[in-house]
């Protein structure tokens, strides 16, 4: 079979070879980026690299405009590896919460006026919440506009608790333990009480523009979890609430999402409310759709699983797990046995974007890899140079 002839030309992306033989397996960029997609591994299965070879395509190809939210940056990891910013300088931008970082283009500033509840919500478990604490922001938010000056910087100093405390008719206890939990926002260098440059603004018109936007974490928020959890979330808020204000006509880019540790987002108990809950249920029909990486995706709440178009599944050992990715899906039996054989940098490639269900050892992302995709494609014809 040539797995190429059933794809356009223009769409199909060689992602790798099947492990019975030597032929490449494209997958259907397009389809790929209709629906959301998830990529599903344990630590160390390639995820990682799998997808930077599908960003690479993406961007390549010119079949979307990509939001990466990049937990683990590359250039941490090695400075050797061409990120996705130096393959293709023109149409990717590095944000960074960090000013310490050396190859941003911009750097993100958050002001309180951007930060709702349910961002601190998210993040409740890092900030150690009390029982009480989640109610009594929600109190306290509704009653004050201004409630993160409020609950970070003003409450801390009130000489009369007990009078704001009454005022607001919450517990005093539970109004000092949520402004002494809150404190730790106060380490995020990047949120400001006003902000002077509108970063987020310039994230989104980058992205109505076409050009992919790479959210980094560099410096003091490397692998911090509180900073990419409550900052991915409060960027994609603004995106959700400006790209679903668009009609059909005006949102001409189809933009797709990447987020890692996606479990977190997308849990039960949190999906529903949640931001990236809404687009993967809704924004298809604004264009916009989510590329979920995760190594936990028996955390997924099983209505957005179903929502996934084209699932890429490495190792995986957990059996809840293994049986989360085939969620909706048929021949799960022989699926679930060729899951169990594979290794590093393999995967299995099925749903949407791809013709039938098959294991692959994925492309190296290596010095080939990368000429290939610095090479510039000419499709004009010697015609239109003269002209
Ligand atoms: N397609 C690939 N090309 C080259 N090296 C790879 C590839 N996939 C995995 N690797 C190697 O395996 C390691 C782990 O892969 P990574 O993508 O970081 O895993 P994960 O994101 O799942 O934790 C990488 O540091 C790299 O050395
Ligand atoms: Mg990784």
């Amino acid at each position: 079979t040539d797995f190429r002839r059933i794809i356009p030309e223009k769409n199909a992306f060689y992602i790798g070879t099947p492990l019975t033989s030597k032929e490449k397996l494209y997958i259907d960029l397009e389809k790929l980026s209709m629906r959301n997609s998830g990529l599903f591994g344990i630590t160390g299965s390639g995820k990682s690299f799998f997808a930077r070879i599908i960003f690479a395509g993406l961007i390549k190809n010119k079949i979307s405009t990509l939001l990466i939210f990049d937990m683990h940056s590359i250039r941490s990891e090695s400075g050797k590896i061409d990120s996705l910013a130096s393959l293709f300088s023109e149409s990717v931008k590095i944000f960074d919460v960090s000013k310490s970082s050396k190859d941003a283009n911009t750097y993100i500033e958050i002001a309180y006026e951007d930060v709702e509840p349910e961002d601190v919500v998210l993040v409740s478990d890092i900030l150690q919440f009390s029982p009480k604490s989640e109610e009594t922001l929600e109190i306290v938010s509704r009653r004050r506009k201004d409630w993160l000056k409020f609950l970070l910087d003003e409450y801390p100093n009130v000489k009369d608790k007990k009078e704001v405390s009454d005022e607001l008719a919450v517990n005093l206890e539970s109004l000092d333990a949520l402004s002494r939990h809150l404190q730790k926002l106060k380490n995020l260098k990047f949120l400001k009480e006003t902000s002077s440059s509108d970063s987020i603004k310039s994230i989104i018109e980058n992205l109505k523009n076409g050009v992919s936007v790479v959210v980094q974490f560099s410096g003091d928020y490397k692998d911090d979890r509180l900073t990419y959890y409550f900052v991915s979330n409060i960027i994609t808020r603004r995106i959700f609430n400006e790209f679903s204000n668009l009609t059909e006509d005006t949102q001409k880019n189809r933009v797709v999402i990447a987020i890692e540790e996606a479990h977190k987002f997308l849990s039960k108990q949190y999906q529903a409310n949640n931001v990236f809950g809404r687009i993967a249920r809704e924004m298809r029909k604004f264009n916009v759709t989510l590329f979920i990486i995760d190594q936990r995706p028996s955390e997924i709440d099983p209505e957005v699983l179903s929502q996934i178009g084209t699932r890429l599944v490495m190792e995986l050992k957990d059996e809840n797990d293994i049986n989360a990715v085939f969620q909706g899906a048929s021949h799960t039996k022989r699926l679930v046995k060729i899951l169990s054989t594979l290794e590093q940098k393999q995967a299995l490639v099925f749903g949407y974007a791809v013709p039938l269900p098959l294991p692959i050892n994925v492309r190296s992302y290596d010095e080939e890899f990368i000429k290939e995709m610095k090479e510039v494609k000419t499709t004009k014809s010697v015609k239109d140079d003269i002209y």
